[in-house]
């Protein structure tokens, strides 16, 4: 009976382990691989000289950023565009905004953007989840 009993514990405290292992890898497998918004916020640091985001946000050197994903080039009302981005006629995605913001005169040749780009592919990743918390409005999501 003690025996059992004391099995029966051993059994409990190794699955009570093996939860805690898999919690811990769940952890760092999304810390590692995944987007992190406060890594954005950071690198949001090398726009906010011309570029503003939230419900009091204005249009600057630049336009606003809210609830850029999806939006069209040349589209944030009030603010004026070079021709280049105007009809660059790009749609803000994942893919059209990375491929953008590593290199912006080469994508609009002739944008009024100077920037000299990010090149890290992670960093870019961040500064996407961070931008896209923001709709419309200005509101996080
Ligand atoms: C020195 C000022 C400056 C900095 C820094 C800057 N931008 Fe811009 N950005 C502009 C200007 C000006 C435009 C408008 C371009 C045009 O009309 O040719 C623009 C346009 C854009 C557009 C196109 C918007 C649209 O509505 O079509 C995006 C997206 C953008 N910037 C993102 C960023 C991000 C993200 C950063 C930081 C990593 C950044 N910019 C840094 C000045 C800047």
């Amino acid at each position: 009976m003690m025996k059992a009993i004391l099995a029966q514990a051993a059994l409990a405290k190794a699955a009570l382990a093996g939860a805690t292992l898999l919690t811990a890898a769940m952890l760092l497998g999304t810390s590692a691989s995944a987007q992190d918004v406060a890594a954005g916020e950071r690198s949001f640091n090398k726009c906010r000289a011309c570029h503003q985001l939230g419900e009091t946000a204005k249009n600057t050197v630049g336009p606003i950023l809210n609830g850029l994903f999806g939006r069209h080039t040349g589209s944030v009302e009030g603010y004026s565009y070079s021709a280049a981005n105007k009809n660059a006629d790009i749609t803000w995605d994942d893919a059209t905004f990375a491929d953008y913001i590593k290199d912006p005169r080469a994508k609009v040749p002739g944008t009024k953007m100077i920037f000299a780009g990010i090149k890290n592919e992670q960093e870019i990743k961040d500064l996407t989840a961070y931008l896209k918390q923001f709709d419309k409005d200005g509101k996080k999501l």
